[in-house]
């Protein structure tokens, strides 16, 4: 019990892969988390606790690169009730807008409960005396108060990375006061968005009864909890560094070369999730083919899509829907060796993202409903000669500070094309006008930004117990 500094998170920041001889070993996973975290864990003897995916049972505390990792089981049940049901067929679906039908099921709710309780559990292990915690995302909302109860002495963090939905949304819940509770036990709770955080402290004054004053909720045993925005970012100068960098270059030329050297190249990279609205956005650029505005000789939609949460029914019906339009699209507009839509179902590595980003012209962003969305600010840390234009969807959290990004409406198609066609057709000038604006914004707002102001935040709360941990 000697780490001032726990991290909780459902994944792990590594990913299980083959190594040369065969044997199971462990590879940092793409994401921008652990490069901010990274830096914080080393300099407080931190430890991150996660679930490394799937259903091993065997696995014990392991260092990798410096980190020290505690991997958390879950069984098939848990996988079914916890992950793959109330995570996601219930939490995600309503914390974005609805875009599916979120199910409501006892059993599911009862499994949420009992493995957010072990991660608690595991928190309250591995804390030094007066430790900082940092709970994140969706899936362990219950944690900090199940860890507050076990340890009042820790000083507690939660941030939530995907939206936080309105009152009239997240009332349909019925398990909407323990969520709420749940989140209490933070000191600090932290959101994408300032309307987040309102409607947070909205939902805590109206459902549980609590005085609150702005950005602060006061309960009844004198402790206070803010909640505030903390828009996430990315490594910004590492995605500029390999964008930069020859061997990149070099990637970014074949894949041009591969694609037929057309005019203009549209990217796509989502993970596939019905959110997303990979669906609309296709549709969108087949119609401008259609509708005689853009030539598969001149254009080519490039669309990666990254496969996620398999076993979830939503998700496979998604596959298949597109599955089906990229295949009628290039069927019906593609001529020999120029399909209208390069259709990739795969997860790539950082270089290729970055080869990918560096020859694309025109990148769209287009989801129903999205926490912040990091490919925006990827594509935009990549553009170092300021050339690429980013259509972009408003309701992305990114849309509060791409502003010079072409900003469309997901449900709106006409938009869309409107919005597509402008960005194609826009000329040098104007396009690097608004990248250069947009690159100002993501360089000077980076991944690390975003870590050290929730660190210093969450420090200065004066209501907690724990010691406080600098960033
Ligand atoms: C979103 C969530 C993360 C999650 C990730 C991948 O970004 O905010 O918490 O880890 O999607 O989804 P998965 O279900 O594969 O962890």
């Amino acid at each position: 019990m000697s780490n001032n500094l726990v991290i909780v998170a459902n994944r792990l920041p590594v990913d299980r892969v083959a190594q040369a001889d065969g044997t199971p070993g462990w590879r940092v996973s793409p994401g921008g988390l652990v490069t901010a975290i990274e830096p914080v864990m080393r300099a407080n003897d931190g430890v991150w606790i996660g679930w490394p995916g799937g259903t091993e049972t065997d696995l014990q505390p392991f260092e990798h690169d410096g980190m020290s990792l505690v991997p958390m089981t879950m069984t098939q049940e848990d996988i079914q009730g916890f992950y793959e049901g109330f995570s996601n067929g219930t939490l995600w679906p309503l914390y974005h807008d609805l875009v599916a039908k979120p199910e409501f099921h006892r059993e599911w709710w009862d499994s949420y409960v009992a493995v957010n309780h072990r991660f608690a559990e595991k928190a309250a292990e591995l804390a030094a005396e007066g430790a900082t915690v940092w709970v994140h995302d969706y899936q362990l909302q219950l944690v900090p108060q199940m860890l507050r109860e076990l340890r009042p002495d820790l000083r507690i963090g939660f941030y939530l990375h995907i939206p936080f939905p309105p009152a009239e949304l997240f009332q349909q819940l019925p398990w909407r006061r323990q969520l709420l509770e749940g989140l209490l036990g933070a000191d600090l709770v932290g959101f994408q968005l300032p309307g987040a955080a309102q409607n947070f402290v909205r939902l805590v004054r109206q459902r549980v009864g609590h005085k609150t004053h702005r950005d602060l909720v006061y309960l009844p045993d004198g402790r206070t909890v803010q909640a505030a925005a903390f828009p996430i970012s990315i490594d910004a100068a590492g995605f500029e560094e390999l964008a930069r960098s020859e061997s990149v270059g070099k990637r970014a030329t074949e894949i041009r070369e591969a694609l037929g050297n057309p005019r203009k190249v549209f990217l796509g990279i989502d993970r596939l999730d019905y959110t997303k609205g990979i669906y609309a956005r296709l549709r969108a650029f087949s119609e401008l083919i259609a509708d005689g505005h853009l030539d598969v000789e001149d254009a080519v939609f490039v669309q990666v899509a990254v496969p996620s949460r398999e076993q979830v029914e939503q998700y496979r019906i998604l596959r298949d829907d597109i599955d089906r339009l990229v295949g009628r699209i290039n069927g019906d507009l593609g001529r020999i060796g120029r399909p209208a839509i390069s259709y990739l179902h795969s997860s790539y590595p950082r270089e290729e993202m970055a080869a990918l980003y560096r020859m694309a012209d025109i990148l769209a962003v287009t989801p129903y409903r999205d926490g912040m969305n990091l490919v925006a600010k990827e594509y935009v840390a990549c553009k170092y000669d300021n050339e690429g234009a980013l259509v972009l969807s408003e309701f992305a959290g990114a849309a509060d500070e791409l502003r010079q990004a072409w900003l469309v409406n997901p449900y709106d198609i006409n938009g869309m094309k409107s919005a597509m066609l402008e960005a194609y057709q826009a000329d040098e000038r104007e396009i690097t006008r608004r990248m250069k604006a947009m690159r100002k914004t993501v360089t000077q707002n980076d991944v690390a930004a975003w870590a050290d102001s929730f660190m210093s935040e969450l420090s200065d709360v004066p209501s907690s117990h724990g010691k406080a941990v600098r960033p």
